[in-house]
């Protein structure tokens, strides 16, 4: 890792392990045909990626005193979407990638339609995990929870940001649009990831406003990172093929900015979220070491 804090360091060894044992959990295989789609799914889910947005919700409901078994289950349904939206990303009928955090990619390693279905299912999946009573006692958190995931995840989320995405391929964005895109794409789930912290700690929505815009600018960051990284980042730290954005011709940050001012936009981005958390203490000192490492992360 990049420079991280020893305690940032533990807390993603934590929350990496957590992840692996919730999926493991999550996905026993079964004794029929449907084997090959858990093991799709395993394949996806375990062993590998950073855990930034369970990381994420993990670290802001620490500020709100929510019961860790609450916040892992939160966690584990934005890590389901994030998988899919990996999983489908990387289809030949979108970025067309052969390797995904070291491993080959699901429609690799199994085949199209498989890779399709395992999407699907850890889509599902989320959904059935924030749903279950086990998520949160009051069923009023539990529905603001699905929302949410629901609106973070499709056409003014993440789906959203992956069609703009695909057409930025083939047309000129401004930076305005660019940003429009890479908010959704990108910076839904995580701010979903922040904000269902809080969403379980019963924080009204008045009182969410800093961790909105942490929130909304480490993803900005990230997604700039991820642009950067794509540009000059080693693909043995990456554990995917880079050089991708310019090769399909992709308007991003770097090609509207240049490598430097990016970088400086992306840093700028880091010290404003931080700043969005001055009403906290030294407990958000794990959100602050998450924005850092946002923009120093080589993978
Ligand atoms: C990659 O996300 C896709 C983007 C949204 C840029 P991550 O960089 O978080 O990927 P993993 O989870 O660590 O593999
Ligand atoms: C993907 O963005 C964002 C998702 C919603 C999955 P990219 O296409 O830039 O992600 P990588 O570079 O393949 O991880
Ligand atoms: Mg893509
Ligand atoms: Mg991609
Ligand atoms: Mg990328």
């Amino acid at each position: 890792m990049a420079q991280g804090s020893l305690a940032l360091e533990s807390a993603m060894r934590d929350v990496a392990e957590e992840i692996d044992r919730q999926f493991d959990l999550l996905l026993p295989v079964p004794a029929d045909p449907r084997a090959r789609l858990y093991a799709a799914m395993r394949h996806a889910a375990i062993g590998g990626g950073k855990r930034l947005r369970p990381l994420l919700t993990f670290a802001s409901a620490s500020l709100f005193a929510v019961d860790p078994a609450c916040a892992s289950r939160a966690a584990i349904a934005v890590e389901c979407i994030h998988v899919y939206s990996l999983i489908h990303d990387d289809l030949p009928a979108m970025d067309n990638d052969d390797l995904r955090r070291g491993k080959p990619t699901v429609h690799r390693a199994f085949d199209e339609a498989t890779a399709i279905l395992a999407g699907d299912c850890l889509h599902a999946l989320a959904f059935e995990v924030l749903a279950d009573p086990a998520t949160h006692a009051d069923p009023f958190v539990r529905v603001e929870l699905v929302t949410e995931l629901a609106r973070a995840a499709g056409p003014v989320g993440m789906a959203g940001g992956q069609m703009m995405d695909l057409i930025a391929e083939q047309s000129s964005f401004d930076l305005a649009t660019v940003t429009r895109c890479q908010a959704l794409k990108t910076g839904a789930l995580i701010s979903w990831a922040v904000e269902a912290g809080a969403i379980l700690g019963r924080v009204p929505p008045e009182g969410r406003t800093g961790l909105r815009g942490y929130a909304r600018d480490i993803g900005l960051a990230f997604q700039i990172a991820d642009d950067l990284l794509d540009a000059e980042g080693d693909e043995e730290a990456a554990g995917k093929k880079l050089r991708k954005d310019a090769d399909a011709g992709k308007e991003t940050f770097l090609t509207l900015l240049g490598p430097e001012r990016a970088r400086a936009q992306a840093g700028l981005l880091v010290d404003q979220a931080i700043a969005h958390l001055h009403a906290f203490g030294a407990e958000a000192d794990l959100l602050r070491d998450i924005a850092r490492y946002v923009l120093e992360r080589d993978r």
